[in-house]
């Protein structure tokens, strides 16, 4: 595989890395191309940065695909947007299986058509023993889709008995999302020069890094993935205490 030259330190890799990825349409028109254009070469750097992270040992990779909010998109953009997921997915199976990728999907599942589910399913089943870089799809995903399905089912467990109110805490509310059994990402980036979340992992964003780079997303590759990792590892993680207590060596 090649590699870039990078200085990232590999024992302080962020251990989940979400990605926004964003700027396909502008990338196109830009080119004078139809907005299609641009997700299909979008491909090619899902390619590299997939495995950027397999070669680092990032162990999560969360990508975002396409959003709830993306269904009301042209139907024309719709429709080319699933083929190309499928088509894509079939075709990189036996990639992911060679690189021990394991493929998990997140989001509303039942939007999508039966034959886009199918072709997940098995792309899911085939890779399911691989223990390597975890890659998460977000798919007819959003935030507030996720988090009112997670009330809706834990008031059902509540209504049988099985959750006590008062026993609720961050821990239950993390076992019924999405992304259960996941690590919090711990770098968030977004290409294509927006600075917003866009309904993306409201919750388990809480204590992300944020990078944004007006890089559009066509056009980033492993070298931007470096990049961003070595920005996230110069700076200090303080999850609310002060610069002191994060940098003091612990007393014996
Ligand atoms: C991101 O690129 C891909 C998806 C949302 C599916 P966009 O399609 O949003 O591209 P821009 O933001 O319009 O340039
Ligand atoms: C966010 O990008 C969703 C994905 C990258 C899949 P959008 O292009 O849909 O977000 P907005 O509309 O600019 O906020
Ligand atoms: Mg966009």
């Amino acid at each position: 595989m090649d590699t870039p030259k990078h200085s990232i330190d590999l024992q302080r890799l962020p251990k989940h890395i979400a990605i926004i990825m964003d700027g396909n349409g502008r990338w196109a028109q830009e080119k004078g191309q139809d907005r299609l254009y641009g997700h299909f070469h979008g491909v090619e750097s899902v390619r590299d940065i997939v495995e950027g992270c397999a070669e680092l040992g990032v162990q999560y990779l969360t990508l975002y695909a396409f959003s709830t909010e993306n269904w009301d998109r042209p139907e024309y953009e719709v429709t080319g947007l699933m083929e190309l997921l499928v088509d894509t997915i079939r075709k990189e199976v036996e990639t992911l299986n060679k690189n021990n990728i394991k493929l998990h999907v997140i989001g509303d599942m039942q939007m999508l058509p039966e034959y886009a589910r199918q072709e997940l399913n098995e792309a899911l089943e085939l890779t399911a023993a691989n223990t390597g870089l975890n890659l998460v799809m977000a798919l007819s995903y959003s935030s507030r889709w996720e988090l009112v399905n997670a009330v809706k089912n834990i008031a059902k467990d509540v209504a049988a008995g099985k959750v006590l109110p008062d026993s609720i805490c961050h821990e239950t509310l993390q076992q019924y999302l999405t992304t259960s059994g996941f690590p919090d990402p711990e770098l968030m980036i977004r290409t294509s020069g927006e600075y917003r979340i866009s309904n993306f992992l409201l919750y388990q964003l809480a204590y992300a890094e944020l990078y944004f780079t007006n890089v559009r997303w066509p056009d980033f590759r492993k070298q931007n993935l470096h990049e961003a990792i070595e920005d996230f590892q110069k700076r200090e993680r303080r999850f609310g205490k002060t610069s002191h207590q994060v940098t003091e060596a612990p007393s014996l």
